[in-house]
């Protein structure tokens, strides 16, 4: 019968099938099951038995009863899970935020969390360093493009997703960063997947960060490049000594780092960094390209907020950004010029096979890229930078150990879990949200409380915060 089947019958057989199985899992006690139809030859094609659908479903027999296959499966992750628990480590427990105080009576916004009653939250951990987020001249940008446009793109860019704020956003983010082009991803994460993926060829040397994000790890893992170097952070050293080693191992080299490194506020030297890397461009028939992901950095870092680029003074060949952090939107982007974008945008399977972002957060970025590039932008820098030195002085001031830098995170190192976990748990108790890091999100001896200071936040919010760390010590 199968060898007159057509493709689509088949297809259809095995659908049938699996929806039968769920039907002979809920108390079936028939061994023959037939489809309500007609006893037509193709009818006949779909009658199944209990063996045939087994062997398309996901269940399995043991021991005389039939489970779900994940059962198996469940008592190996659950191992997994227990053993992050029993360490401490679990990122699982996720706050639920339900609702929103707004700003006012000189405080920034309170947060209201799931379980806590009328309790008010004050957040230092969130990446919104501007405090835009909660702007109405966003929110309501973003309600006019969605009343213009509706709530999703409707396609990936290149069939039918491409809609004109996308691309008037593309030209403003451009021009922001001084460069021909720009372009847009759902979020900065894939952005740097998107962009290094195909930049990253066999015939590529890629030197990286020991402590560059994730993303781009992971990008290399993708990428299988022809050699891979890792430097200890921000060691310049041995960034070149690295690049030396690898002459003649690849037709080009990738060098790439983050702008600022999330988890400790401090930021790559970018100026050193492309200096050296431009000493060999003759070395790589294909030159070496500078590569930086400062998803922290732009919005919120340098002068004008154009990110640690501004900063040390510099201008790497890719720069990626994200419209999720001190823009206060959401997405991700690249910016360079005009071919590797063209390049890009045949070549980066994040972008050619996925959704961009929506039109309604098209509108919102360019009204936050608006308000910061407009009189407001400065006074708003001016604020952040103000309250994030009152935070670092007054870390220091009560005898908490942080890293030097100007970057509104702030890390309070601890270096170790358990107390991580109660001091943690202790500005709970005293209405503040801070985000405990411990390995492997950090190095082992690094663990930490990152906090995250915001233009919202007002000098007696940080008077406050700071007063609450004193009286632990
Ligand atoms: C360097 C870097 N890249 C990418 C991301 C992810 O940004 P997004 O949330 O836009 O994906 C982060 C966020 O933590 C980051 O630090």
């Amino acid at each position: 019968m199968e060898g007159e089947a057509t493709a689509e019958l088949l297809m259809h057989r095995k659908k049938l099938a699996r929806r039968l199985a769920l039907h002979c899992l809920f108390g079936q006690k028939s061994t023959r099951l037939v489809t309500p139809f007609a006893n037509t030859p193709t009818n006949k094609f779909l009658n199944f038995d209990l063996g045939e659908i087994l062997a398309v479903t996901p269940i399995v027999k043991d021991k005389g009863r039939i489970i779900m296959s994940l059962e198996k499966l469940e008592k190996t992750l659950n191992t997994h899970i227990d053993d992050l628990t029993a360490k401490g480590i679990r990122k699982g427990f996720e706050m639920v935020i339900t609702g929103i105080k707004p700003a006012g009576n000189n405080q920034g916004p309170r947060y209201y969390i799931e379980g806590k009653g009328q309790q008010e939250f004050i957040k230092m951990n969130a990446n919104s360093y501007l405090g835009l987020s909660l702007r109405h001249e966003l929110i309501e940008a973003e309600e006019e493009g969605v009343r213009k446009y509706g709530v999703g793109p409707g396609a990936v860019r290149f069939i039918s997703g491409t809609h004109k704020p996308h691309v008037d956003l593309e030209k403003k983010l451009a021009s922001f960063h001084s460069r021909e082009a720009a372009m847009l991803f759902s979020s900065a994460y894939v952005t740097s997947m998107g962009v290094l993926v195909p930049l990253i060829t066999e015939e590529t040397v890629v030197v990286s960060d020991a402590l560059n994000h994730n993303c781009i790890i992971n990008a290399m893992k993708l990428a299988r490049p022809a050699a891979k170097a890792v430097y200890r952070h921000n060691d310049m050293k041995e960034m070149e000594a690295a690049i030396q080693n690898n002459i003649g191992k690849g037709k080009r080299a990738v060098v790439v780092t983050d702008g600022i490194f999330s988890m400790r506020g401090d930021h790559a030297p970018l100026k050193e960094l492309v200096e050296i890397c431009n000493k060999y461009q003759e070395s790589f028939p294909e030159g070496v390209i500078t590569v930086a992901d400062d998803s922290h950095g732009v919005g919120a870092f340098g002068k004008t907020g154009r990110g640690t680029e501004e900063y040390t003074n510099a201008k790497v060949d890719v720069l990626v950004g994200t419209l999720g952090k001190a823009f206060g939107v959401n997405g991700g982007y690249v910016v360079s010029s005009k071919t590797i974008i063209a390049y890009l945008k045949e070549t980066a399977p994040m972008y050619i096979y996925s959704n961009p972002i929506t039109v309604g957060e098209c509108y919102a970025a360019i009204k936050a890229l608006e308000i910061l590039e407009g009189k407001e932008g400065a006074t708003i820098l001016e604020h952040l930078r103000k309250v994030t030195k009152q935070f670092r002085d007054g870390l220091k001031k009560a005898g908490y150990e942080t890293l030097e830098g100007e970057h509104p995170v702030v890390p309070l190192m601890v270096r170790d879990t358990a107390k991580t976990k109660s001091l943690v748990e202790y500005l709970v108790g005293k209405g503040i949200l801070a985000t405990g890091l411990n390995y492997p999100v950090v190095p082992k001896g690094d663990e930490e409380i990152r906090f995250q200071i915001s233009a919202s936040h007002t000098q007696s919010d940080i008077s406050y915060v700071l007063d609450v760390l004193a009286a632990y010590k």
